[in-house]
């Protein structure tokens, strides 16, 4: 469902933020994405939302390729892509039902179905009934909740999430990356990007390691084990990591 193969990325001549990278990820997987500051994290979840190109290589998302992909469909593919930020990004002069339904709206969704699903949104970021509040009465894990609920509202293809727990205390932490993982078990690819290791390692989750631009370990072995891991079902993804 997202296919990476030998990408990279050159913002200036001779300087490659992200090199061959090659990597694949299913649906339902939970993938931390960490290293040093620098390492080209950001960069690659860039080329994964279609937001940069790769100047080499190739990243697919479900069945568009950034090779092929028209320019008219990338507001549709955007939509089905859940970002989520360190700094939560949210309007503060809209409620939090606002802020969540501000995709949907966009789209025309129809109004019934619009409160069902930020309401379901809401029930699944363990803050229902509170889209009456204003970002700002919100503690900062309840702000980065609602991130998590704008990002899955519209039934993404995969969440991103770039140091979404890069401003919260070490408490609330835990809780958002169990809330990504609880959604990363419903269906939905995740994959965090976090220069912090050991929540990676807490989690037992797939840990992919950039350092300079190069994925460096995919450890598909920290993670808990799981019929969606078996080998058989990613024929490409070790041998391309050490090609
Ligand atoms: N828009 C850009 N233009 C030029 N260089 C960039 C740009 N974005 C990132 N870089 C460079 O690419 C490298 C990787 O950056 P980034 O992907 O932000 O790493 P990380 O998220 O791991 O900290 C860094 O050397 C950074 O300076
Ligand atoms: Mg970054």
């Amino acid at each position: 469902m997202i296919f990476v193969s030998n990408a990279g990325k050159e913002y200036r001549r001779g300087r490659w933020a992200l090199r061959d990278a090659s990597f694949s990820i299913e649906k339902g997987e939970f993938v931390v994405l960490t290293g040093p500051s620098g390492a080209g994290k950001t960069t690659l979840l860039k080329l994964l939302s279609f937001e940069e190109k790769p100047t080499s290589g190739e990243v697919r998302l479900e069945s568009f390729s950034s090779r092929t992909i028209q320019r008219r469909k990338m507001p549709y593919l955007r939509r089905r892509i859940g970002l989520v930020f360190q700094d939560f990004r949210l309007l503060r002069d809209r409620s939090v039902f606002e802020n969540v339904a501000f995709v949907l709206r966009a789209t025309g969704s129809g109004r019934a179905g619009l409160h069902r699903r930020v309401s379901r949104a809401l029930a699944a970021v363990g803050l229902p009934g509170r889209g009456n509040a204003m970002p700002d009465e919100l503690s900062g894990g309840e702000q980065q909740r609602v991130g998590i609920a704008r990002a899955i509202v519209a039934d993404p293809f995969v969440i991103l999430a770039d140091e979404p727990t890069g401003n919260l205390d070490e408490a609330i932490k835990k809780e958002v990356f169990r809330l990504l993982k609880k959604i990363s078990a419903s269906g939905t690819a995740v994959l965090v990007a976090t220069h912090d290791v050991t929540v990676a390692k807490e989690f037992r989750a797939r840990t992919l390691v950039l350092d300079k631009g190069k994925i460096v370990t995919d450890d598909v072995r920290a993670a808990s084990p799981s019929p969606a891991r078996s080998p058989a079902v990613h024929p490409m993804r070790r041998s391309e990591v050490r090609a």
